[in-house]
């Protein structure tokens, strides 16, 4: 292999790292339709203060009564979802489902709001308010526990169901704290994330109502590492929900 060849497979390979962390687009505006099978695809920002960039996904079947709200991680952004196929296929099945960029990520402008617990709690609030969110799941997966896991022990009575991926920020809460949630929880997380998901697992289980699922072979990031199991267990869990 000669040296310029080496040098473009290396950009090829960089490229679609680059792909897979999901880079930021150019900002999107309005809404517009997405092609697939009977599936539109929405996007927008959220009004007011600290407006949030969300897409969103109607069901045009059967729709069922949860709606799932997704999170996501450093790395990444609501545009995840897009790529994993994650939204396409809760529409499918009958679900409302709503991604989000957190405030700095994506197509979201940072927040000075997001600098206190109460103020991302409030802003995670009002963004579902906002979309007119009612009967919401929460998927949070990694970093995006900044947001969730104040959300839940302040406003866990909005929330149907929670999807706590290897989160952050658990340990800021006590034992009292997580026993008055009683939101049904599915603690998911990868086999080889052995640090965070560990420490969110210790703290999560004290949770009334919760399951615990590991997927195998997977990282901190399991829902990447292996979508179809994740997919699977997730909407066993948003079927089995009351
Ligand atoms: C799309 O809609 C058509 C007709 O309404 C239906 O027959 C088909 O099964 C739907 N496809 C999917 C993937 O839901
Ligand atoms: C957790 O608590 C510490 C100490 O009170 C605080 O500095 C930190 O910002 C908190 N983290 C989160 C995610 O709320
Ligand atoms: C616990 O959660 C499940 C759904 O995962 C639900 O069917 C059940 O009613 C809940 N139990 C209690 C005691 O709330």
């Amino acid at each position: 292999m000669s040296r310029s060849q080496a040098a473009l497979l290396g950009l090829g390979l960089l490229l679609m790292l680059l792909l897979y962390l999901g880079l930021p687009g150019p900002p999107e505006q309005g809404s517009w339709p997405w092609a697939g099978p009977n599936v539109t695809m929405l996007a927008g920002l959220t009004s007011g203060d600290s407006p949030i960039f969300y897409r969103e996904v109607v069901p045009l079947h059967r729709p069922h009564r949860l709606e799932v709200v997704l999170l996501h991680g450093k790395a990444f952004s609501s545009r995840t979802w897009e790529q994993l196929g994650t939204l396409q296929l809760l529409a499918q099945r009958g679900y409302r489902a709503v991604a989000l960029d957190l405030p700095g990520f994506g197509n979201s402008a940072p927040s000075k709001e997001a600098n206190t617990e109460e103020g991302r709690a409030k802003l995670l609030e009002r963004a579902l308010g906002d979309l007119k969110v009612q009967n919401a799941v929460l998927v949070s997966p990694s970093l995006s526990g900044y947001y969730a896991l104040p959300f839940l022990i302040r406003g866990h009575h909005q929330l149907h169901g929670f999807v706590p991926i290897a989160p952050v920020s658990t340990q800021n809460y006590t034992q009292e704290q997580f026993l008055a949630v009683k939101t049904p929880t599915l603690i998911l997380y990868g086999e080889l994330d052995r640090i965070l998901a560990l420490q969110a697992l210790r703290h999560l289980r004290q949770l009334p109502n919760h399951s615990i699922v590991k997927l195998r072979n997977a990282g901190h990031a399991c829902y990447l590492h292996k979508p179809q199991d994740f997919h699977l267990v997730l909407l066993t869990f948003l079927d089995n929900l009351p």
